[in-house]
């Protein structure tokens, strides 16, 4: 006990699913190897940290949050906002209160080796760390290829490839091959030059850290990770798939849910179910709603697809539907509300995984060794959807823009092709032989544990 106490580490997650799950695989790693972690976390979205009884949480307050009154972010007004004004605000309303509370953590009697932030908190960690002499490092959830293309960001502004003209999207972007201008990684926004300042200042704070961990493995983003290593002068460290060491180390809780799509999948035939889900923050409109129902029925092939509440704008769940819908697909289609991935994706009666290819989503379905159909939404997701496609060679493109019943049909009838199967697989086990023994994931890690110690 007093040996761990005497290797703590401090994290602080950007406080949405996609990157605090694998933040929390990786303090799993971390702990796993003899730390103690302290997890400080946004009051918005705050988890239920009974899920994770190793760690422990501290909260921080946005900074206009009064005692009796709630965060800001988590009004109803706040979900119209868009992303970019999101996560300027998360950084605004929490460096203050992130500042104490690490003073407070490293000023109190453990010594703590090392800060672990999301890379998305930018800047707004550096000070903070170096007010208090602590080693700051930066998680990024994201892939390499991704990050790079937000590295780029002034150069792909000197060369006219941003802001994106409609009458370029189809065009090569020589500085980053394979990548069309389509897949460049922007968002919507009302504040385009925000855009660009809350890249910069990400991309900036990974440079000036102490090191950046990477969810990824080598052999899966060499040429890229040579590229950056070759352009930035810090230390990298892709140790991932995090979930693959840390699904040993710990179990994940089940719940009733979970047993009923597992009952659910258990009477499907082998590689016959089409999994269908967008992550954690994308939503569609209406019409694309119904346009995926419906390419779903018709296609007659057994479907599990994930619609989160709100999901659909303008709706609470499935009231969209029309009456008789549910009853009509009887068996053959499951929709819930959320579902275990990580299970899914290992079952083997799923046979594609229609994914709007968020990072983790991404490399979990490379590690399952299933095939993707690819409808990328917004920023790193158009950049892996390209990767997924012609580097990876392991799924389709279904563009959201054709997002039409016929289309979904036509694409979810057509047979993954015996090179695509034949990627997955190749892909499946380089993951594996990275993770191996002497496979380059476990090497980086002990580089990494002695690196934070
Ligand atoms: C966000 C961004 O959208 C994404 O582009 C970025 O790479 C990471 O942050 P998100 O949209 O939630 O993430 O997608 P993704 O990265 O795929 O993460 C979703 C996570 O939630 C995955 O780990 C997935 O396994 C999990 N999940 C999703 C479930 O466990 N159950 C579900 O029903 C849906």
């Amino acid at each position: 006990m007093e040996e761990r106490k005497e290797k703590r580490i401090i994290m602080f997650p950007l406080p949405f699913p996609g990157h605090f799950n694998p933040l929390v695989q990786l303090a799993r790693i971390f702990h796993h190897r003899g730390f103690s972690i302290t997890i400080i976390h946004t009051s918005f979205n705050f988890p239920d940290t009974t899920h994770y009884p190793n760690f422990t949480f501290r909260t921080i307050h946005h900074h206009n949050e009064g005692e009796e009154e709630e965060d800001p972010l988590s009004k109803p007004d706040a979900s119209g906002m868009d992303l970019v004004t999101f996560i300027r605000q998360l950084r605004e309303g929490y460096a203050n209160p992130f500042r104490e509370s690490l003073k407070a953590e490293v000023g109190g009697g453990e010594r703590a080796c090392c800060l672990v932030s999301d890379v998305v908190w930018g800047r707004t960690t550096e000070v903070a760390a170096e007010e208090v002499g602590i080693r700051r490092m930066v998680l990024t959830t994201s892939g390499v290829a991704s990050f790079c293309a937000f590295a780029a960001y002034p150069l792909l502004r000197d060369k006219h490839y941003l802001p994106i003209q409609d009458s370029r999207l189809d065009e090569l972007v020589t500085e980053l091959p394979p990548l069309r201008v389509k897949d460049l990684p922007v968002m919507e926004t009302n504040e385009p030059e925000e855009l660009y300042r809350v890249v910069n200042n990400m991309v900036e704070g990974a440079k000036s850290s102490s090191g950046i961990i990477w969810n990824t493995f080598e052999d899966l983003e060499r040429i890229v990770l040579m590229n950056f290593s070759t352009e930035f002068q810090v230390l990298v460290f892709p140790v991932g798939p995090f979930y693959k060491h840390s699904e040993n180390i710990l179990p994940t809780t089940k719940n009733k849910e979970d047993h009923v799509t597992t009952d659910w999948l258990n009477k499907q035939d082998p590689r016959t179910v089409v999994y269908v889900s967008f992550g954690s923050l994308a939503d569609i409109e209406e019409k694309e709603f119904l346009e995926i129902a419906w390419g779903l029925r018709n296609t007659k092939q057994p479907f599990l697809w994930v619609v989160r509440p709100g999901m659909v704008q303008g709706t609470e769940w499935l009231e969209s539907l029309p009456c008789g819908f549910l009853e009509n697909i009887g068996q053959k289609g499951q929709i819930v509300k959320w579902v275990n991935q990580l299970e899914v994706l290992a079952h083997p009666a799923v046979g594609a995984f229609w994914t709007h290819c968020g990072w983790n989503s991404t490399l979990e379905s490379i590690c399952e060794g299933v095939p993707m159909i690819c409808t990328p939404f917004f920023t790193d997701q158009r950049v892996n959807a390209r990767y997924i496609v012609d580097v990876w060679q392991v799924g389709m493109i279904l563009e959201r823009s054709k997002l039409d019943r016929k289309e979904i049909e036509k694409l979810l009838r057509k047979e993954m092709g015996e090179e695509i199967r034949e990627s997955c697989l190749k892909w499946k086990d380089r993951a594996n032989v990275c993770l191996s023994k002497d496979g380059s994931s476990s090497k980086y890690l002990e580089k990494l544990v002695s690196h934070v110690f």
